[in-house]
């Protein structure tokens, strides 16, 4: 197979069948190498129970190995069909506020429903052991997207109830237990059978606000139903593992979709896959208002962490988007750039969604490669430029992206936040990715990782408002710093225990003494404008090697009291002016940097800057704003991509020059790069 894989979403089963043959000329044109199908096609290849029908497919695929395009299969569960939930209704989930699904939507379903699971094993099994053997079949997609919010992430059926009861049972052991660590004895929750257990209701408005069950149910109504997506997704994996050992198995993550644990959903597929739309910010994803092509760039990180050094881009943007309203077209350009993006960070195929709008359905202005009346345009020759020049990129998938720096996100405080907000500008993601965006901006490579990851390999870890700390994690923190690793703790650390109880211990709790310092006051800071007080930015003065800056904060402040750690930063006006918010302290070969704000972008790079010169992380290349350089190595040669994401030229110092692959020319280490444009560098000292 030529790398990287490039292909597109495929549905055959929207057009006639005389259009087949040429849909399959124009993409064997761009390049195209691979197709994802059928993943919603459960009416027709199951069109009653236990009646399949694979003829249709097999001619398509037919047709499309004759112009040597492979395939991925989808499963089809994410579309049951009206037979099955006429059949049985109980398969339609139940949302927060107590309402069953209707059919006519997708993703209708509970994934701890019995019933389903028979469906499931049904249409998956049928499928896996007609295609086992099929030469073009190249890999699987599971279902697809799985939680994703249309139907709800979460399901509240008395199924999943039940199913919540006997996850709590495993994990508590006895009620007695379960009610002394929840603390039920609050407002007299206390249950004396496990039966008693609700599942956690909409209760406070908007659902932004949070909710007001108990914390620590919540926190593990949360884990429970993450991990009946995980649990649902093995029923599938354990099929296909078994039927059709020699393919690949994959499925379509969402990048930061906060509400499954993808390192537990990617622990049993073969490959990690991401659906990466740049013009769409997802809905869930809270950067509140500050957007930019640096958190896709994340979303790339964060999901090539999760099995090693590649994934898949199973739905790269191809057209303008959306249901109900059209998102702005990609400009001339983008849609390559960001294609170069993916692979720069690591993607080793790329799949646009969809070949071809459709003219049915609800996705009718989800625009493909090709318009509604399928004749090429600028979308279909930009593509197949791009397919064109990935092809010399071939050796650098699957490069390495080395990376001294590593950003820690925590499910557990994405769901502890989801309950407790705990502040009108908080957004947990809006923190990571502002910390991310400094990092970005100098071209630093880093890393995401959850609690659990590996910390070893890095110089610097930042760990921006660590909620919800495990004992184990403390003690891990601790040694890693006296080590010699440089830790950057912030505001809202160290509060809750693994059960979502408060510490009983001023703050950073079990982070204090690493940190040097000990919060004695705090306040929400509430969003510019509102005319209260403390109604932010304040502002704060940051020492820097000496010089003094003001930058801006706002969200959040502590107001601390030093107990063993150098002041980098302090108030100036406020409730707490003149007291410190940014300090250093020095601990064995380590350092801990505590930020008890949340700094604007001026003072995030500046204190960035200077955290990477403390831990002695190697500067990445200068570049203008917004234009992303990113550096791969490829035995011992180092490969320059530089993303323009502006719409005008740049002019860029590489460390050196050599071939801009894309092109062939020879480059000096001064390079332009125009508008919406990228080029690779292989690195050639002497050029
Ligand atoms: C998601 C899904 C696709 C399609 C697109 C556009 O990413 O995986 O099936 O629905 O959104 O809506």
């Amino acid at each position: 197979m030529t790398h990287p894989l490039f292909g597109a979403a495929y549905y055959p089963e929207h057009w006639n069948s005389e259009r087949w043959p040429i849909d399959a000329r124009l993409m064997q044109q761009a390049g195209i190498n691979m197709v994802r199908m059928a993943e919603f096609a459960w009416s027709r290849l199951e069109p009653e129970e236990g009646l399949f029908d694979f003829a249709w497919l097999d001619k398509a695929i037919e047709i499309l190995m004759a112009h040597g395009i492979q395939v991925i299969l989808g499963t089809p569960t994410a579309a049951p069909p009206a037979w099955l939930i006429a059949g049985h209704p109980e398969i339609l989930p139940v949302n927060e506020d107590g309402q069953r699904a209707g059919f006519g939507m997708r993703r209708h379903y509970c994934p701890t429903q019995p019933v389903f699971h028979t469906a499931t094993r049904r249409i998956v099994e049928a499928m896996a052991r007609h295609y086992q053997q099929h030469p073009a079949v190249f890999a699987w997609q599971i279902d697809n997207e799985l939680g994703n919010i249309a139907n709800g992430a979460r399901c509240h059926c008395s199924s999943c109830r039940t199913a919540f009861q006997a996850w709590l049972k495993q994990r508590y052991g006895s009620l007695e237990r379960l009610n002394s660590v929840w603390g039920t004895v609050f407002w007299s929750q206390e249950y004396s059978a496990w039966e008693q257990i609700p599942v956690p209701m909409r209760n406070v408005r908007p659902a932004s606000a949070g909710s007001a069950y108990n914390p620590s149910l919540y926190l593990d109504f949360t884990r429970f139903t993450s991990d009946s997506w995980v649990q649902y997704q093995q029923l599938q994996v354990q099929i296909l593992h078994d039927l059709c050992p020699q393919h690949r198995i994959t499925h379509n993550l969402m990048g930061l979709f906060p509400y499954v644990d993808y390192v537990k959903l990617a622990q049993d597929l073969d490959v990690v896959s991401w659906d990466n739309y740049p013009r769409l910010p997802a809905p869930w994803s809270a950067f509140k208002g500050n957007w930019s092509p640096s958190h896709v760039a994340m979303s790339h990180d964060l999901m090539r962490g999760l099995k090693g050094r590649t994934f898949w881009v199973m739905e790269q943007q191809a057209g303008p988007s959306g249901w109900g309203r059209i998102s702005p077209t990609p400009l001339p350009g983008e849609i390559r750039l960001w294609t170069l993006q993916s692979v720069a960070r690591g993607a080793e195929a790329i799949i646009y969604f969809r070949w071809r709008t459709c003219t049915v359905g609800t996705e009718q202005y989800w625009h493909g490669i090709l318009p509604h009346e399928g004749t090429p345009g600028r979308r279909y020759e930009e593509i197949c430029q791009t397919g064109e020049e990935l092809q010399r990129l071939g050796a650098l998938v699957g490069a390495d992206l080395p990376a001294e720096v590593a950003i820690l996100r925590s499910y557990d405080a994405i769901w502890a936040f989801e309950a407790q907000p705990t502040a009108e500008g908080l957004a947990y993601d809006d923190q990571i990715g502002r910390y991310y965006r400094a990092l970005w901006g100098r071209n630093v490579a880093v890393d995401l990782i959850t609690e659990d990851g590996p910390w070893e390999p890095y110089k610097v870890l930042v760990a921006p408002c660590l909620f919800v700390l495990r004992k184990e994690v403390s003690t891990r923190l601790h040694a890693w710093v006296e080590a010699g690793g440089t830790l950057v703790l912030t505001f809202r650390s160290g509060v809750k225990d693994e059960y979502n109880r408060v510490v009983d211990q001023p703050l950073p709790g079990a982070l204090r003494d690493l940190a040097g310092v000990q919060v004695i006051d705090y306040t929400a800071l509430l969003p510019a404008g509102t005319g209260a007080p403390c109604g932010g930015p304040e502002s704060l003065e940051l020492v820097i090697d000496g010089t003094s800056h003001n930058v801006g904060a706002d969200v959040w402040m502590d107001d601390l009291q030093v107990n063993d750690a150098e002041v980098l930063g302090t108030y100036r006006g406020g409730p707490f002016d003149g007291a410190p918010a940014v300090t250093l302290k020095r601990l064995g070969a380590g350092r801990v940097i505590y930020v008890g704000t949340s700094l604007d972008d001026g003072g995030q790079a500046l204190l960035m800057g200077k955290v990477l010169e403390v831990a002695g992380v190697s500067a990445g290349v200068p570049s203008p704003d917004n234009v992303e350089i990113v550096r791969r190595v490829h035995e011992g040669i180092d490969y320059w991509f530089v993303l323009n994401h502006n719409p005008v030229a740049h002019e860029i110092r590489l460390p050196s020059g050599g071939i801009e692959l894309l092109t062939g020319r020879t480059v000096t280490e001064t390079v332009i790069v125009n508008g919406f444009d990228a080029l690779v560098v292989c690195s050639q000292p002497g050029i």
